[in-house]
């Protein structure tokens, strides 16, 4: 099988500079417009695209995995930007970061409240199993 995930669609009250906050962030191209959307492209090609809504925002969550030198880059952008940053997703944890896996990992919020998340270990590969 060669199915690969493509892209999905994040709620914005203003796509356009939820879009530069997280190419920003992550480093990644300037986002492109396309149709209704604000679209930033990851390395693995998988589109995230940002729309406008005038409505009510439900918080998705979005992981992005990365290198441990990308982690000290994006965790300095988080840092030098004042951002909230929580080591779980339940926010408990504030100000600091998990080390599950052997890795690093984060969370912070985009404008929206979309939970991001930063990763240096894939999820179990190092026998973390909660
Ligand atoms: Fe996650």
């Amino acid at each position: 099988m060669a199915i690969h995930f493509n892209h999905t669609i994040l709620s914005a009250h203003d796509s356009k500079a939820s879009a530069i906050f997280l190419a920003e962030i992550l480093n990644l191209p300037a986002p492109r417009r396309w149709g209704p959307f604000q679209v930033v492209v990851t390395e693995n090609g998988a589109n995230l695209d940002y729309m406008d809504t005038d409505g009510e925002i439900t918080p998705q969550h979005y992981a992005f995995l990365i290198s441990e030198a990308e982690f000290d880059e994006i965790f300095g952008r988080i840092r030098d930007r004042k951002l909230s940053y929580w080591a779980d997703p339940g926010r408990r944890q504030p100000g600091e970061i998990n080390h599950h896996d052997g890795g690093r990992g984060v969370y912070f919020e985009d404008p929206n409240g979309h939970l991001l998340e930063i990763i240096t270990r894939p999820y179990g590969s190092g026998g973390w199993n909660p």
